[in-house]
């Protein structure tokens, strides 16, 4: 097919609880990719969902007095209520839980690792963390805790199925050295071809049902569930078919970029690399892992008392000022900080005074003076597009609030207003241009704010003034 597509995914989320600062920046920051590929003129296809099994989720429940099902019902309702808050342009919603949608592929994938041989059966004994969903080895631990997590692990005896990673730490490595599989950023590459050189161990790949009873029965084994991220990475193409739709599966597959917070690094460029090439299915093409989001340069943590929710910033500053904040205040290539004073200052300087104030004065000039340009030119500007196709997207972002202030400094020069009394058509024809530019920097600005972007262009094309964008916050 030579349609140019694009497929996108986000990591699928726990429900075992409400969503934070850090669900919420994930998935912004690939919502924004998504747009702007779309924009570029890429068919997309852009999956989140949540991922619904594991001891996690059934503790979770439990202590809620839920049945499983009935709790990720709830929670999963709740992740798709704040996406559609958030105006996240998601093209699909999976859920781990779904037998129709996901099960077919899931159990699939699992047939295709025993028919290659690398699903043995064997006797595991190891720490596990429950907040990780991960065995770990004494030195992984930090004073006997996960390092993560900060919580003692379970000792766990039992017998498992394994799968036979190490067969594919080699090829691994090299595919993601020679960028077949691009892992950005650089300092992610490298941390993980460390991991590589080191040799990948195999990982155990389910849990006996008494244990975890929460999960996808292992095919043609009911006493074994699947290891919940063997089932979770699995989504990423159950979604669009494996074992379900060839068709679809083949349009879209291999996905374009899987976009993962740091932490999930070696889930998706070791195991889930490894799944792939024992089932001798085509790799993803690369891999974005962001940084984690601090307060104050501290994990957000209720004792610190620095938790940043984003349905608090929604409610007071509106959903695009989180998106603002996500797109432009953080780098997707490292750790990032929000605070509420940092929050603010930006959203006054530039929402409130830059692009709400530029819009409103531009609009009432045009208006008044009736300066409208006939036609309308929409063209990408080429260093933005280069800045997100890296995904530098704070950076793509940064391109156009300069050439927001740069406008304002224009007017203030330029003084069209004080033009007018003298020479109307001179200042017709300046104000006419500043509209041109301002619909093209709303055009720009549509990844980022989707709705403000729509109401510069809706009041532009209907000659008014747009309602206030971004009230002033004191
Ligand atoms: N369910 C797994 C992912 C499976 S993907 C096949 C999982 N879920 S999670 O709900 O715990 O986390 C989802 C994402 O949120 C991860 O990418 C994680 O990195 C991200 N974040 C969690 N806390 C974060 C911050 N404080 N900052 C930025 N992102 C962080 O992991």
């Amino acid at each position: 097919m030579s349609e140019k597509r694009f497929y996108i995914t986000t990591p699928i989320f726990y429900p075992n609880a409400e969503l934070h600062m850090g669900h919420a920046y994930t998935t912004v920051l690939s919502d924004i990719i998504a747009r702007f590929k779309r924009l570029e003129g890429y068919r997309t296809h852009f999956l989140t969902g949540s991922d619904e099994h594991g001891s996690k989720v059934a503790k979770a429940a439990k202590l809620a007095g839920k049945e499983p099902q009935e709790y990720v019902d709830e929670l999963s309702q709740k992740f798709k209520d704040l996406f559609q808050e958030l105006d996240v342009s998601y093209d699909q919603f999976i859920r781990t839980s779904d037998k129709e949608i996901h099960y077919p592929g899931a159990e699939l994938l699992w047939n295709k690792l025993v028919e290659a041989g690398d699903i043995y059966k064997g006797h595991y004994e190891g720490l596990y963390c429950i907040g990780c969903e991960t065995f770990y080895t004494e030195k992984d631990l930090v004073d006997g805790k996960c390092p993560l997590h900060n919580t003692v692990p379970e000792l766990v005896r039992e017998e498992n199925y394994f799968f036979k990673l190490s067969k594919y730490s080699n090829t691994i490595r090299g595919k993601i050295e020679s960028d077949e599989l691009r892992v950005i950023p650089e300092t992610r590459k490298k941390e993980i071809l460390s991991v590589l050189e080191g040799g990948l161990s195999d990982v155990s790949f389910s849990r006996p049902k008494e244990s975890v009873s929460w999960g996808i029965p292992v095919p043609g084994d009911e006493s074994q569930v699947m290891y919940v991220w063997c089932d979770a990475l699995s989504n990423y193409i159950t979604a669009i078919g494996y074992g379900r739709d060839e068709k679809m599966f083949t349009d879209f597959w291999p996905a374009d970029l899987h976009v993962i917070g740091k932490d999930i690094l070696r889930f998706h460029a070791a195991i889930w690399p490894g799944m792939l090439l024992s089932a001798r299915l085509p790799l993803p093409k690369a891999i974005l892992a962001h940084g984690f989001i601090t307060s104050g340069g501290k994990k957000m943590s209720k004792s610190l008392g620095n938790v940043i929710n984003p349905k608090d910033l929604i409610e007071e500053y509106g959903e695009e000022a989180l998106r603002y904040f996500i797109g432009r205040e953080i780098s997707p290539l490292e750790d990032g900080d929000i605070t509420p004073e940092a929050f603010k200052e930006s959203y006054n300087a530039n929402l409130a005074n830059g692009i709400g104030n530029l819009a409103s004065r531009i609009l009432t000039m045009a208006v008044s003076y009736d300066a409208f340009p006939e036609t309308y030119k929409r063209e990408l500007n080429k260093e933005f597009e280069t800045e997100l196709s890296h995904y530098r997207v704070h950076k793509a972002a940064d391109i156009v609030f300069t050439e927001i202030q740069q406008i304002d400094v224009a007017i203030q020069v330029q003084e069209p207003f004080k033009i007018y009394k003298t020479d109307p058509k001179k200042a017709r024809a300046i104000v006419s241009d500043l509209v041109q530019k301002l619909s093209n920097v709303a055009f720009h600005l549509e990844p980022f704010l989707p709705k403000a972007a729509q109401k510069i262009q809706t009041a532009i094309s209907e000659k008014r003034v747009p309602e206030t964008l971004f009230p002033r916050k004191d």
